[in-house]
């Protein structure tokens, strides 16, 4: 817990006073959003000890403080990934410093493949489940019986309804499925993917499952948005890469930020 207190020691000093309402997670090709945080105070990831480095392409690594839409907000512009030095439990500091910050609730956003025709490139998905197809849980050495986290709504009911009616309300057309997290970095095999679509998968990803462990390992009730950036492997002529995911998630940014802006002016502390 101690490196959770150097930061909450660092971000008291940055932003003295500042409680969180909802603390943000933003992925590949959204951290523009960043931008549209009346911000309070900005800090590297690089003065927050325990924080991730900035690694992949996209990622600014800074913590954002501040409003926007009348909510208060911590904002991670960047994330750590499994795949980069496996290790699950990567951003373990930073979920927790959100809660220790006073954060109510997440959102969690995410560049994803898609599964179902219907939702290609630049459309965006709720997630509304997700399967772990990694075999780690972030919760590994954790102590206490707190560590068997039921996992039945690990999204939730009413932070899923309330993005449903902001989405409606601002013509954004919401697509909803499971997540599947992959461990990456190497993108699927077409089999991996048939196979995934027969477990019940809408979208696959390399992220935000372990975010979503740790966040309710704190009790946090959270939400979690992707940015559908290619149709999944053997789905599409186009080849994949890294390259793709960022030029498609600049199609859906309008889309996510107005759906965010919107959520949080009618945010309610979650039931
Ligand atoms: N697979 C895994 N992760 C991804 C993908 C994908 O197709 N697109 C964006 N992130």
């Amino acid at each position: 817990m101690s490196q959770v207190n150097d930061c909450l020691a660092v971000i008291k000093k940055a932003a003295s006073g500042f409680v969180p309402q909802v603390g943000m997670v933003l992925g590949s090709g959204l951290g523009t959003f960043a931008d549209q945080v009346n911000a309070i105070a900005s800090i590297s990831f690089d003065d927050l000890p325990g924080f991730p480095q900035a690694g992949v392409g996209g990622h600014a690594g800074r913590l954002v403080l501040g409003h926007v839409s009348g909510t208060r907000i911590a904002v991670l512009q960047g994330r750590a990934h499994y795949y980069e030095h496996g290790q699950a439990d990567v951003m373990a500091v930073a979920i927790q410093t959100f809660k220790a910050l006073g954060c109510e609730a997440l959102i969690l956003t995410n560049a994803a493949g898609s599964m179902v025709t219907d939702a290609g490139p630049g459309s965006v998905m709720l997630i509304t489940d997700h399967i772990n197809m990694t075999g780690v849980s972030p919760l590994f050495g954790a102590q206490g019986n707190q560590r068997f986290v039921d996992m039945t709504q690990a999204y939730h009911h009413g932070m899923n309804d309330a993005m449903r009616i902001a989405a409606t309300a601002n013509n954004v057309a919401l697509h909803e499925g499971v997540y599947a997290w992959m461990c990456g970095p190497h993108f699927e095999t077409p089999a991996e993917i048939r196979a995934l679509k027969v477990l019940g998968a809408q979208a696959v990803g390399m992220s935000t499952v372990p975010e979503v462990i740790l966040a309710r390992h704190q009790g946090l009730p959270l939400c979690a948005l992707s940015i559908v950036t290619n149709y999944a492997a053997g789905m599409s002529p186009t080849p994949l890469s890294h390259e793709q995911t960022m030029e498609y998630a600049k199609m859906a940014t309008d889309d996510v930020e107005r759906l965010l802006s919107a959520f949080l002016a009618s945010y309610e502390v979650p039931a």
